[in-house]
């Protein structure tokens, strides 16, 4: 499928950074010696909703080796952050509202006497009452967590008549789905450093998914001008979403705008049960859907109520409901929708960004209504996926129309071989007598990049009159590989090899922004960003080469480092000598790169409107055996087919889908975390190495003619469709469907007790 023949494009070049990651070499925050720093930790709530009476610091102060302890009236700019809506103090000031709420910060000589200190802060609360469920805190005079009241959003997508649609079903089925919160888990807890340099400016590292938001709210915070801030993203060992929003920064940045004067760094290290109390969890979802379809299988209506949970603060709970609301109707064409998102305030740790926004929690609805229309009306679920698949052509709940890079039809045909395998073979092969097995399908598309906003990137790139290429990038590479897929970009433009591109990356004094390194957005948006600037720096090159050569320029190509006449390789000029004619002319070698997706503002009445430039597009097939004793759940092979647009590094795509499913199978079985209950990792499990399925990754290629070279993105997608693939197989399994995630022993077992698989074996 792929006609054009590229040199470094499609090709698995070695990970930038991978060797030092491998060696233990790779800097991350907690590992950056400034010299004897000063440790900070926050004081957090002990309220879940409180009004704060009176902070009482002196005794804090009072111990020996404590520096400083600030509160919110130390906070000389504007004490709230939040990338979508401002609603979240840096430190709490007239109210807490939950227990992840900072109230003071303690600047110490240890960890040990920072710990003292922040317990001897004396704080005077009148405590409120604490609402963690969204109907409770939704109910009329319910007490208001926020002066706007408790309900955050309602997005809404509308589209032709459902309740006509619905009267003329052939199968109509209405079910309620459930999801938890979930911890990122990330294997680098969020850490960050910073120090005064000598003109003045705050420098903070920090692990982080976006510096020059970070930059922003730091400067917003501290009422200072930009320039006397700068964020550099340390080595960073994973986001997933969580550190999209502030963690460290902002207390690192109140502590030397105070303490500044001491001429030492300072720094801040979550522990593991920091990060469980204090960083973002992913939204819980209750989900009402109704789906109409006629006696074909044809998917004719879709009614969904849906209420998201976003805890204390907004964070990106206004992207979750709407790219939740967008995505309801999964990658199928229904020409009747009505969808109600609603977000809502609660006194439980605030929600945010997490790898899929919203999309993880409806597929496990779409996918599991699919299969039981599919059940009712005698339809394989394959062809009754492959039947209502999104194509070329097809109108989108929002009333976009999508023209092109639409390839779930070809996921579907990837998994197709796969499928019947294990529906001919895997399935009716004998096993144990208490084990059930069963195969399973889940499918997804996801928009790239921000829902109906603009969120552009931009990137610049230098030659120096010897040749040598510079790419500065705000793009923060999180582990997932966006420094490599643009270095890749570059080369290819320019003929060169990605290690002789030298980047700058996620340094706010050196590069523009890049915007966030979140919904899957960087190889499609900064891509083109680098693409864009890229070309403006060959196309000097090759007006000089015009000249030189004695040859137009679209006879001319690049090639190792020279541009060469195609038709006759042996007319030549080095890319240096190039170089330096153009800046001994005083013409530019360094040019900016910009790129924004073309997108349409949902109406806020009716949903309609254009949320993304393109989409992804994927379907999984899970082969499980279940225990219908234990209610364990043994995944043993997930087939994974993602539509990418092009693979511009086919090992970092299937690294992608195969830590995609990792969380996936997290997701589906085992992970949730408990409000007031769960603290670390002690009691919260992650799938192990022993919980890993077989993966069969399968890269199918699409095209985007929008994107740089083809390209669309994976980072999401990846996990979306494997819980959903799993749960239908643990249903076809048992004959009993699970409604609600996590899939635990309990749940299972409870299906199979009540299936009489668990009674019939015994007798
Ligand atoms: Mo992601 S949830 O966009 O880091």
């Amino acid at each position: 499928m792929t006609e054009e023949r590229y040199a470094v494009i499609g090709q698995s070049v070695l990970r930038k950074g991978a060797r030092e990651k491998v060696l233990g070499a790779a800097v991350f925050a907690a590992d950056i010696d400034l010299g004897r720093p000063l440790v900070l930790l926050a004081r957090r709530s002990d309220h879940s909703h409180a009004l704060i009476r009176q902070i009482d610091v002196a005794a804090a102060l009072a111990i020996d080796g404590v520096k400083g302890v600030f509160t919110a009236r130390d906070i000389p700019g504007v004490n709230l952050l939040g990338i979508i809506n401002k609603d979240q103090p840096l430190l709490a000031d007239d109210k807490v509202r939950s227990r992840a709420d900072a109230v003071a910060l303690v600047v110490a000589e240890s960890q040990a006497v920072a710990e003292q200190a922040a317990e001897a802060i004396s704080i005077d609360y009148q405590p409120l009452p604490a609402l963690f469920e969204p109907l409770e805190a939704l109910a009329e005079g319910a007490p208001p967590i926020h002066k706007k009241g408790n309900l955050l959003l309602t997005r809404v997508v509308r589209r032709g008549d459902v309740d006509s649609a619905f009267a003329a079903a052939a199968s109509l089925i209405e079910k309620e789905y459930e999801t938890g919160f979930i911890e990122h888990n990330y294997l680098e807890p969020d850490a960050g450093i910073g120090h005064v340099d000598a003109d003045g400016t705050l420098v903070i590292y920090a692990s982080t998914q976006n510096p020059h938001y970070d930059h922003k709210e730091v400067v917003g915070l501290l009422d200072l001008p930009d320039e006397k801030v700068r964020i550099i993203q340390a080595a960073t060992g994973g986001g997933f979403g969580s550190k999209l929003d502030l963690n460290v920064q902002g207390f690192i940045g109140l502590a030397l705008h105070h303490l500044g004067h001491l001429g030492r760094p300072v720094r801040y290290i979550y522990s593991r049960e920091e990060a469980y109390l204090a960083t973002s969890k992913r939204h819980p979802f209750r989900i009402r859907m109704t789906t109409a379809c006629d006696r074909s299988g044809r998917l004719t209506a879709m009614r969904v109520r849906a209420v998201c949970n976003t805890g204390a603060y907004g964070s990106y709970g206004i992207a979750v409901a709407s790219r939740a609301a967008v995505h309801a109707t999964g990658p199928y064409a229904i020409d009747n929708v009505d969808v109600e998102v609603q977000c809502v305030y609660t006194n439980a740790t605030y929600c945010g960004a997490m790898r899929g926004f919203g999309a993880p929690q409806m597929a496990l609805a779409h996918e599991s209504q699919i299969d039981l229309h599919a059940e009712e009306l005698h339809i394989d679920p394959l062809a009754m996926r492959t039947m209502n698949a999104l194509q070329v052509g097809a109108t989108s709940s929002t009333g976009q129309i999508l023209t092109a890079s639409i390839g779930y039809r070809q996921c579907l045909e990837a998994v197709a071989p796969y499928y019947r395998q294990a529906c001919d073979h895997w399935l009716p092969a004998p096993t144990l007598p208490h084990r059930r097995r069963g195969v399973g399908l889940g499918g997804m598309w996801y928009g790239i990049g921000n829902t109906g906003v603009q969120n552009p990137s931009t990137a610049r790139i230098e030659m120096a009159p010897d040749g040598s290429v510079t790419l500065f990038t705000g793009c923060a590479d999180i582990g997932q590989g966006s420094t490599t897929v643009l270095s890749q970009i570059a080369a290819e433009i320019l003929g060169l090899s990605p290690e002789a591109i030298r980047m700058v990356v996620a340094d706010t004094k050196y590069t523009t922004s890049a915007g966030a390194t979140s919904a899957s957005r960087q190889t499609y948006i900064s891509g083109n960003a680098v693409a864009n600037a890229t070309r403006n720096l060959a196309n000097v090159l090759l007006t000089e080469a015009v000249n030189r050569l004695r040859a137009p320029k679209n006879s001319l190509l690049f090639s190792g480092g020279e541009i060469v006449v195609a038709s006759k390789p042996e007319v030549r000029v080095a890319m240096a000598t190039l170089a330096r004619r153009i800046h001994d002319k005083g013409g530019t070698l360094s040019w900016q790169g910009f790129f924004d997706p073309e997108t349409v503002p949902l109406d806020p009445q009716t949903g309609e409107g254009v949320p993304y430039a393109t989409y992804a597009f994927a379907c999984h097939l899970a082969e499980v055996e279940v225990d219908t004793l234990t209610g364990e759940v043994h995944v043993a092979r997930v087939v994974a087919a993602h539509d990418v647009g092009r693979a511009i590094n086919p090992a970092s795509v299937v690294g992608q889908i195969c830590g995609g499913v990792a969380m996936g199978v997290g997701f589906a079985l085992m992970e949730e975390f408990e409000q007031g209950r769960t603290e670390s990792m002690k009691d919260y499990h992650i799938p192990t190495a022993a919980d890993m399925p077989e993966v069969v990754p399968i890269i199918i290629e699409a095209a985007e003619p929008s994107g740089p070279f083809g390209a669309k993105g994976v980072g999401e997608p990846a996990l979306i469709p494997t819980a959903p693939a799993i749960v239908n197989a643990i249903s076809a399994a048992l004959n009993r469907r699970i409604y609600a995630l996590p899939a635990s022993l309990e749940r299972v077992l409870a299906a199979s007790i009540d299936a009489g698989h668990y009674r019939r074996k015994e007798r």
